[in-house]
């Protein structure tokens, strides 16, 4: 999961007049960075201003993630952190997954907050904000009664390389584990044309690199009835300017052939697809309520693998679900040799609230669910190492978006800059030439490890 961290850029929606100051921290998924770029955009016109540190900010948010408890616990720990600061008049605000899930409840166990607020509910931040500036208190909890997406004109850019667009919001599919579809609300796609003149906005932005975004990005349905979720990629990558297009999270129920003939056929679109498995074995699926089988599964993997450029596949996988056996996991193990996937994010299963499976108990201890991610961590480890070295000798093209966190040399120094293939792997690369920020160039690959690539510029 990304996190954003170049700086904002919001100059478009400055505003001359002395301002109110906010903070905002963001936990969570993709979803909830590019929900923060809207809620930046919608302070900002509401006035207020955005500071780095918790110390100059009038109004403190932070913007949350439920997935797991570990992701829920830190906006408690946050908000006990900076308590402390009511004194001085500041504000407090609970936003995102946890808003929703929690609702009211925030307020008895942190009486500091004023504002709760879901992500279904951003559209009247504007009338929220004018509540708790006269000192009341402010809830935005829709739940998953609104059909409506969440569209503003006030979006803040914050990654200046990659745009991102919601295509649909929520989720409807109910896996046993997950709380998205009880904080996320129902499932809801705005039209095409919308999604459409976004992308050429962002085009006029200068950008040249969009990722289209839904927790079921290709459960997609235009309102309008106009194109299919295959054809809306299409659309954006034949966007003149446009030069990479992304999509996350594909479900595998809901993925199908048109995607890899899309691929196929507009250059623009990236051969990488995350399609996450969560389990290896049928018996776990059926528990997860996943709704495919292994072999279902691999068959979707073997129609990526059918097209006519290599596409880079990442995945999502669950260990210690309730009732996991060995059995079970080693069948997870020989998913992995079979689908060959050049990333994975492993995480122990975590009992969450309103879902199905919290009624299963959970009865895999810590122990065995620590021992389980470690082994599925290795050997997913061992492949990305082989997959990897395959690449060596040849070449990339490289959007490079950052300075190198891992220098070729032990100094660093100038000519140490880092990358993303269009398969989405991470590149390191030296370079004689100065500049390079945003810029498309041609690397050659020397040396590659598990997670990212090292080589040098050739153009
Ligand atoms: N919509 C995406 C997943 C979103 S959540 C999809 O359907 O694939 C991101 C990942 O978090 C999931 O793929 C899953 O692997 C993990 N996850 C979700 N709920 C979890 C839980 N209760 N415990 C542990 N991991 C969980
Ligand atoms: Fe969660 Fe499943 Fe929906 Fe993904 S598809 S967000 S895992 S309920
Ligand atoms: Fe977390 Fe909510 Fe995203 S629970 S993963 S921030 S949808």
């Amino acid at each position: 999961m990304l996190n954003a961290d170049s700086p904002t850029r919001y100059t478009l929606f400055m505003s001359t007049a002395p301002q109110k100051t906010f903070y905002l921290e963001t936990f969570g998924c993709q979803m909830n960075v590019h929900d923060s770029e809207k809620v930046i955009g919608t302070l900002v016109h509401e006035g207020y201003s955005q500071v780095q540190t918790v110390e100059q900010a009038d109004l403190i948010l932070y913007n949350t993630c439920s997935i797991r408890d570990k992701a829920e616990q830190k906006v408690f720990h946050r908000l006990a952190d900076y308590k402390k600061l009511l004194a001085q008049g500041k504000k407090f605000g609970v936003l995102g997954c946890v808003a929703q899930q929690e609702g009211d409840k925030i307020f008895e166990r942190a009486p500091h907050v004023s504002l709760v607020c879901g992500s279904a509910s951003y559209r009247d931040l504007p009338q929220m904000l004018v509540q708790i500036e006269a000192g009341k208190r402010a809830t935005g909890l829709d739940d998953r009664e609104t059909d409506e997406c969440f569209e503003t004109e006030f979006t803040a850019r914050t990654n200046p390389h990659r745009g991102y667009i919601t295509i649909i919001e929520g989720c409807d599919k109910f896996c046993a584990y997950c709380v998205v579809p009880f904080t996320r609300g129902k499932e809801r796609s705005r039209t095409s044309e919308s999604v459409l003149a976004e992308a050429q906005q962002m085009v006029d932005f200068g950008y040249t690199e969009i990722q289209l975004l839904g927790q079921n990005v290709n459960s997609y349905k235009d309102p309008a009835g106009k194109k299919s979720f295959a054809e809306l990629l299409a659309a954006v990558g034949e966007i003149p300017g446009i030069k990479r297009v992304r999509f996350t999270t594909s479900h595998p129920r809901d993925f199908g052939r048109d995607i890899v003939e899309a691929i196929d056929s507009v250059p623009t679109l990236c051969d990488h697809v995350h399609l996450p498995v969560q389990s290896g074995s049928t018996r776990v699926l059926d528990a997860m309520q996943r709704t495919y089988t292994r072999d279902e599964y691999l068959e979707k993997i073997a129609l990526i693998r059918s097209a006519r450029r290599s596409i880079s596949v990442t995945s999502d996988i669950i260990v210690g679900f309730p009732g996991e056996t060995e059995e079970d996991v080693a069948e997870t193990l020989s998913l992995l040799e079979a689908a060959q996937y050049d990333g994975v994010f492993a995480f122990q299963y975590s009992p969450r609230p309103n879902t199905a499976s919290l009624q299963m108990g959970d009865t895999i201890s810590v122990e065995a669910k620590g021992r389980r991610l470690a082994v599925v961590q290795d050997r997913q480890r061992e492949i990305q190492i082989a997959r990897n070295n395959e690449l060596v000798g040849q070449t990339f093209e490289v959007l490079v978006d950052g300075a190198s966190r891992r220098p070729a040399s032990p100094a660093g120094g100038p000519g140490q800059w880092a990358g993303r293939t269009s398969s989405n792997r991470i590149l390191n690369l030296s370079s004689p030439h100065a500049g390079l920020l945003g810029q498309y160039i041609q690397v050659r690959v020397t040396r590659a490890s598990p997670n990212s690539l090292i080589g040098e510029h050739v153009n």
